[in-house]
C-alpha cells in the first residue's frame, strides 16, 4: 500500500454506538460540504463497496450468537478490505473527502474491547490488511439507554448487535470512550445529547477550522 502522505484527499469517519445518530451526522456533514462545492464520498461500514454489502449481511443479521469473535474479526476485515480497495483509496487518490459511517474504531471497540481480550487480533489485522487511518473522526456520545431505544425503534432488520442489550451497549460506550482519550488529534468526542441541528452546526464548524488548519 502506497504511503498516506501521497494521498490527496481527506479521510473522515463517524463513529459511536448503535442509535448514537452518527448516520444522520455523517449525511449532514457530507451534504454541508457539497453545499460549498467540495467533492464527497459518503460511504458506510459494514459495505460501501458490493462485496462488502454482501459480507454485511452475514454480520448484521441473524443470531447474535451467529459467528465466533474471531469469525467475526475476519469478516469485518474482508469487508474493509474490499471498501478500501474499492471505495476509499481511489477517492482520496481522486482528492476527495471520503466520509465513512464506521471504520476501524468500530472493530476495535465492538469486536476487541467490548469481547474479552482479542483487541491485539484487532490490532494486528488491522496493521497486516488495512493499515490506514482516518485523518479525523466523530464520536458520537450518547446514553446507551437512549441510543438503543432509538436504534430499535428503526427495525431495520440489522439488530443483531443491537440484540445484545443494553450492558453491551454501556460496555462500547466505555470502549469508545477510552479509544477517544488515546487519540486526541484524530478523535473529537462530540455529545449526541442535544439537538440534531446543533450537533451538525458544531461538526461543520470543527470540519471547516480542521480543513482551514495551516499545513503542519
Ligand atoms: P450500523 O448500524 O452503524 O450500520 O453498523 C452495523 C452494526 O455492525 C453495528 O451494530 C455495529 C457493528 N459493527 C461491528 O461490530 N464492527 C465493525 O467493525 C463495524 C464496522 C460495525
Amino acid at each position: 500500500m502506497r504511503e498516506r502522505a501521497q494521498r490527496q484527499g481527506i479521510f473522515v469517519s463517524f463513529e459511536g454506538i448503535d442509535g448514537s445518530g452518527k448516520s444522520t451526522q455523517a449525511r449532514a456533514l457530507a451534504e454541508c460540504l457539497r453545499t460549498e462545492g467540495r467533492d464527497v464520498v459518503l460511504t458506510r461500514e459494514p459495505g460501501g463497496a458490493a462485496g462488502a454489502e454482501e459480507i454485511r449481511r452475514l454480520l448484521v443479521e441473524g443470531n447474535p450468537e451467529r459467528w465466533s469473535a474471531e469469525t467475526e474479526i475476519l469478516l469485518f476485515n474482508a469487508a474493509r478490505r474490499d471498501h478500501l480497495e474499492k471505495t476509499i483509496l481511489p477517492a482520496l487518490d481522486a482528492g476527495k473527502i471520503v466520509i465513512t459511517d464506521r471504520f476501524a474504531d468500530s472493530t476495535r471497540v465492538y469486536q476487541g474491547a467490548a469481547r474479552a481480550s482479542l483487541r491485539p487480533l484487532v490490532d494486528k489485522l488491522h496493521a497486516l490488511v488495512i493499515g490506514l487511518e482516518p485523518d479525523l473522526t466523530f464520536l458520537i456520545d450518547m446514553e446507551p439507554a437512549a441510543a438503543l431505544a432509538r436504534g430499535l425503534a428503526r427495525k431495520s432488520g440489522e439488530d443483531r448487535f443491537e440484540d445484545l442489550g443494553l450492558g453491551f451497549q454501556q460496555a462500547l460506550r466505555a470502549g469508545f470512550l477510552e479509544l477517544a482519550q488515546a487519540n486526541p488529534a484524530r478523535i473529537c468526542q462530540i455529545d449526541g445529547a442535544r439537538p440534531m441541528a446543533d450537533i451538525s452546526a458544531q461538526i461543520a464548524q470543527i470540519m471547516r477550522a480542521w480543513l482551514d488548519r495551516p499545513a503542519p
